[in-house]
């Protein structure tokens, strides 16, 4: 029987935990968490996204700051933002919502925050940490990822992972984690991207089949071996007039036509969507009671 990994049910009931160790916790700094957050142009998804953030912090009792910026803000002047940021006691961590304007190189403007405020984990200091199972910020997806598997008691050691998407900020973090030794992990890791032949060959042997792929529905039923574990990562908005607001959300999995073949599945949305700004008040937490660095 196919089981849904509920990221929606899991991740309220985290954030329910994270809202009573705030209430409970004095912190070093003698106040509340407090995540800013750098966002710059207007795009639509990174405000919604942004928005949701703050809203998940105002309902744990964390403190937020937004700090908006125009499309044409130069990178010496964002870079400058961050350095503010990274000197500013008020502030236990924050992240730079991408993608940033192409005229910004968006790696420079990375690894000018302090790993020790990087809550995103975004910096080479936390990535490297990461791969030597070092204490650090686990990047906010890949971790909410881990954290589903871990809470549903997802069987993890031995089993063939199979990854698609080498993206610095899912997938290649993702393959990482999954090989660690670690209670998540120790799996064998196979990592797929644009240039894999016979994609199929791959997926068809996975036991945990991660897809962070970024194309609507293009994993179907030929993929996928009989109860495997699928987590979707995919999210994209499809035009519906039969919606009321004018589209509806897809995965990179055709959750329909996959559904009855795995034994667990991430819906979208409500799967990782939700999972990922659990992980940044998780990794918020942990810079405000200095639990890392
Ligand atoms: N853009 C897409 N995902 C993320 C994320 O996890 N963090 C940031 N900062 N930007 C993103």
């Amino acid at each position: 029987m196919t089981q849904l990994l509920n990221g929606k049910v899991l991740s309220q009931q985290i954030k329910d935990e994270i809202k009573e160790t705030v209430a409970q916790t004095t912190f070093p700094n003698g106040r509340p968490p407090h995540l800013a957050a750098i966002l710059v142009g207007d795009d639509g998804a990174s405000r919604t996204y942004v928005n949701h953030k703050i809203k998940a912090c105002e309902y744990v009792g964390m403190n937020s700051t937004v700090l908006r910026f125009e499309q044409d803000i130069t990178e010496d002047g964002l870079l400058d933002e961050v350095q503010k940021l990274n000197e500013d006691h008020s502030i236990d961590g924050f992240i730079v919502q991408l993608p940033l304007p192409n005229h910004i190189n968006s790696d420079r403007v990375l690894q000018a925050i302090d790993p020790a405020k990087d809550v995103d984990g975004f910096h080479p200091i936390n990535i490297g940490r990461m791969t030597l199972n070092l204490p650090s910020y686990l990047p906010a997806t890949p971790m909410g990822i881990i954290t589903l598997l871990e809470r549903n008691n997802v069987e993890t050691s031995g089993k063939h992972c199979v990854v698609i998407g080498r993206s610095n900020i899912v997938g290649r973090p993702m393959s990482i984690l999954m090989s660690r030794s670690a209670k998540v992990g120790n799996c064998t890791v196979t990592l797929c991207h644009s240039r894999t032949k016979d994609l199929e060959q791959h997926t068809k042997a996975a036991d945990i089949l991660i897809v962070a792929l970024g194309k609507a529905e293009f994993i179907d039923k030929h993929h996928v071996k009989e109860g495997a574990v699928i987590i979707d990562v995919g999210i994209t908005r499809i035009e519906d007039d039969n919606m009321k607001r004018g589209f509806r959300l897809v995965g990179d999995v055709h959750f329909d036509n996959v559904q009855e073949l795995c034994s667990w599945i991430t819906p979208v949305p409500g799967g990782v969507g939700p999972m990922t700004v659990v992980s940044l008040l998780q990794n918020t937490l942990l810079a405000a009671q200095k639990a890392v660095y």
